[in-house]
C-alpha cells in the first residue's frame, strides 16, 4: 500500500528514486509519479498504471537533479489517475508532497482552504496537504510541514520538498512506516527497507510523531514538541539477494521455497540442545503465566490464519482457552481484555492499522501485548511488552507464504515454553513435540520436491471457478489459508468450511462442476475425513485429498491426492499449507496472473 522514496545528496536522484520504488512495488500500487528539484523549480511527472509507465515519460536526462521524492499510489481518495498520483503540488508550485495513510479530517480542511481562495487539482487528501502545507510555508519548510501536521487526524507518513529549500527533504510519520537511509553520499526516505538496502544498510527507524529534516550531509530527527532527538542507527544485515528473484520466475515461488530455511532460521537458537526453549524477547515468567487466564490472538488475513491454527495448539498444549479475531472487528465489539489477559498480535509487516489499532486497544483495557512479528523494527514489534520475531527473512511477493509458517513455529514455541513454565506439560509429550519440530525443515525440503506434479494438477483445474477447501480440526484453519491462497492470486472462486459443517447448507452448491480440496492430514479425523468426502462425492463434485504418506487409503475415495510426510498430528499445518500455496501458484500462473501483484491488493495495508 503506497510507497515512498526520497534521496537528496551528490548523486542524481532519478535512477536512485525510480529503483527505490520498484522496489516497493510489493506493497501494490496503481500508479506512481516522482518530483525533482531542477533549477530552483519543482518539476513533477506522474502516470497511471506500473512504474514502467511512468519511466516511459521521465527519460529525458535533463529531467534529474540531486533532490527528489517518489511514490507509488494505492487509490483510497479518487480513482487510479494521473491527476490523483503523487506527488501532489501546493497552488504557488513551490511545495510538492507524498504521502501513505489517510488524513481523516482532509474535507474539513479543504473546505476552509478553499474559502481562502486555493483551487485544487485532484479529489485526494494529500492534495490538501500540499496546499495546507504550501498555504503556512514562510520561508522555512520544516516550520510549515509542523504547523500543518498539528492539524491532521489519521494515519501518515508524508515526504515534502520545497523549492526554494533544495537542500533539504522533511519527512514526518504517525501510524505509517517511515525510514531513513544513511548513505555514502546522501540521505534517503523510504516505507520499508528493501527499497535502499542497494545504497545502505545504515537507517533509523522513525518513531510516531517525529520529523526528519535531511540533507544531503545529515539527518535531524526531532520529537512532537520540535526538540531533537537521537536514534541508535540499526544496521540491517539481510542479503541484497534475499529481496531479489534469484532466478525464479517469481517472488511467491521463491519464498514458498524459502520455507525450509525460515522454520529452521525460526527455530534455531530457540531450540536448546537440551530441548528447553529460549524465547528471545520475551521476558513473561512463570508468575505471569500462572497470571494469565485468557488469550486473545489478533491478526489479519494469512496472519489471521496463522492465528485460527494457534488456537489449537496454545488450547491443546497450554490449557488456556483462545479467542481469535479478526483486527478490525476486535475494536469494535466488547472483548474481555483485563489484565489477566494474553493480547498476541500476528502480523508480518507490524504496520497493518487494524492489527496496530487492536493492540492499543487491548493494551488500554491491561493486557500483556507479546507480537509475532516479521519485520523488525516495524510499530507493532515497537508498541508491544513483548516481541518474538519470525526469521522468515523480506517477504515481497503480496501473497505470503513464508511468513505464514513461520507464524505458525512460533505459536508451537510459544505454547511450549508457557505449558512448560506452566509445569502442566508431561515431558514425553514435550519432547515428541520438539522432536518433531527439528524434523520439519527436511520434510517440507522432501515435499518441495514434488512442486512439478502439484503443477500437473493445477493444470487440469486451473480453468476451474468453483473450488472449496474442506478440512477438520487445525486442517480448517489450514483450508482458510489455502482458499485465500487461491483467490488473492488466480482471483478464482474459492471457499473454505469446515467439513462437518458441509452438510448444513454448503453441500447444496455441490455439482460436477465444483472441485473440493479435502485436507485429511490428521491421523485422528482421518476416518470422519473419509465420511465427508463419500458426502461429496455422493454429490458428483470431484475431490483432490491431502494426507500424510501413511494414508494412502486415501486414494480409494478422490480423483486426485497429494500426500505429505509423515509427523505427528499436531505439526502437520506446516508441511499441509505448502502444497496448496504451490497449487494457487501454479493456477494462477495457468491462468496468466500478475502472481507477486495481484490485482487491489496491498502487501502492507495501512488504512482501516
Ligand atoms: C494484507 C496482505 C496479506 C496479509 C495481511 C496482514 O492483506 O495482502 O497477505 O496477510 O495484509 O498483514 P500483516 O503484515 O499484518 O501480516
Amino acid at each position: 500500500m503506497c510507497g515512498i522514496v526520497g534521496y537528496i545528496g551528490e548523486s542524481k536522484a532519478k535512477g536512485l528514486v525510480i529503483d527505490g520504488l520498484k522496489r516497493l512495488e510489493y506493497r501494490g500500487y496503481d500508479s506512481a509519479g516522482i518530483a525533482i528539484c531542477i533549477d530552483g523549480k519543482i518539476e513533477i511527472k506522474k502516470e497511471k498504471g506500473k512504474i514502467e509507465n511512468l519511466e516511459k515519460i521521465i527519460g529525458d536526462p535533463a529531467f534529474d537533479g540531486n533532490v527528489a521524492i517518489g511514490h507509488t499510489r494505492w487509490a483510497t481518495h479518487g480513482v487510479p489517475s494521473a491527476t490523483n498520483a503523487h506527488p501532489h503540488r501546493s497552488m504557488s508550485g513551490k511545495i510538492a508532497v507524498v504521502h501513505n495513510g489517510i488524513i481523516e479530517n482532509y474535507e474539513e480542511i479543504r473546505e476552509e482552504l478553499k474559502g481562502s481562495g486555493v483551487k485544487f487539482l485532484s479529489e485526494t487528501d494529500t492534495e490538501v496537504i500540499a496546499q495546507l502545507i504550501g498555504s503556512l510555508y514562510d520561508g522555512d519548510l520544516l516550520v510549515a510541514v509542523r504547523k500543518a501536521v498539528a492539524r491532521f487526524r489519521g494515519a501518515y507518513a508524508i515526504g515534502v520538498v520545497a523549492s526554494d529549500e533544495p537542500d533539504r527533504i522533511v519527512a514526518v510519520r504517525k501510524d505509517a512506516p517511515l525510514i531513513v537511509g544513511l548513505g555514502k553520499d546522501g540521505n534517503f526516505i523510504s516505507s520499508d527497507v528493501p527499497a535502499i538496502l542497494k545504497q545502505t544498510r545504515d537507517v533509523y527507524f522513525i518513531n510516531n510523531d517525529e520529523t526528519v529534516l535531511l540533507t544531503k550531509d545529515e539527518v535531524k530527527i526531532f520529537d512532537d514538541d520540535g526538540n531533537p532527538v537521537t536514534h541508535q542507527v540499526q544496521h540491517i544485515d539481510w542479503d541484497v539477494n534475499s529481496a531479489e528473484k534469484g532466478g525464479y520466475d517469481h517472488f511467491m515461488i521463491k519464498e514458498i521455497n524459502e520455507q525450509p530455511k525460515g522454520i529452521y532460521d525460526t527455530l534455531h537458537q530457540r531450540l536448546q540442545d537440551d530441548g528447553s526453549i529460549k524465547l528471545d524477547g520475551i521476558s513473561l515468567t512463570k508468575e505471569d503465566i500462572e497470571n494469565i487466564s485468557k488469550i486473545y490472538i489478533v491478526a489479519c488475513g494469512t496472519a489471521y490464519h496463522a492465528g485460527i491454527v494457534g488456537k489449537y495448539i496454545i488450547e491443546k498444549i497450554v490449557k488456556i482457552p483462545v479467542e481469535v479475531d479478526i483486527a478490525s472487528e476486535f475494536r469494535y465489539r466488547d472483548s474481555f481484555v483485563d489484565e489477566h489477559t494474553l493480547f498476541i498480535a500476528i502480523s508480518q509487516s507490524g504496520e497493518t492499522l487494524d492489527t496496530l489499532e487492536a493492540l492499543r486497544e487491548a493494551k488500554r483495557k491491561g493486557a500483556r501485548v507479546l507480537s509475532v512479528v516479521n519485520v523488525v523494527g516495524s510499530s507493532v514489534a515497537r508498541e508491544s511488552d513483548d516481541v518474538f520475531y519470525t526469521w522468515a527473512g523480506p517477504e515481497i511477493a503480496v501473497a505470503s507464504t513464508k511468513a505464514y509458517t513461520t507464524q505458525l513455529v512460533c505459536m508451537y514455541l510459544i505454547a511450549l515454553y508457557m505449558a512448560s513454565h506452566k509445569g502442566n506439560i508431561d515431558k514425553a509429550y514435550y519432547d515428541k513435540i520438539v522432536n518433531g519440530l527439528k524434523e520439519i525443515p527436511d520434510k517440507l525440503s522432501r515435499l518441495l520436491e514434488k512442486q512439478a506434479d502439484i503443477g500437473k494438477i493445477a493444470k487440469k483445474y486451473y480453468g476451474w471457478d468453483k473450488i472449496f477447501f474442506v478440512g477438520r480440526g487445525q486442517d480448517v484453519g489450514v483450508s482458510y489459508e489455502g482458499a485465500l491462497k487461491l483467490k488473492e492470486i488466480s482471483y478464482i472462486n474459492a471457499y473454505a468450511i469446515a467439513a462437518g459443517e458441509l452438510k448444513h447448507g454448503t453441500i447444496a452448491l455441490m455439482d460436477d462442476h465444483t472441485l473440493v480440496i479435502a485436507l485429511a492430514t490428521q491421523d485422528g479425523l482421518f476416518e470422519k475425513m473419509i465420511s465427508n468426502i463419500e458426502e461429496i462425492t455422493a454429490r458428483e463434485a470431484h475431490v483432490m485429498g491431502l494426507a500424510k504418506e501413511s494414508n494412502t487409503k486415501i486414494g480409494k475415495f478422490v480423483e486426485d491426492e497429494i500426500y505429505i510426510p509423515d509427523c505427528i498430528d499436531e505439526l502437520t499445518p506446516l508441511l499441509s499449507v505448502v502444497p496448496l500455496q504451490i497449487f494457487a501458484y501454479y493456477v494462477a500462473k495457468e491462468r496468466g496472473c500478475d502472481i507477486d501483484k495481484p490485482k487491489n491488493l496491498a502487501k502492507s495495508v495501512t488504512v482501516e
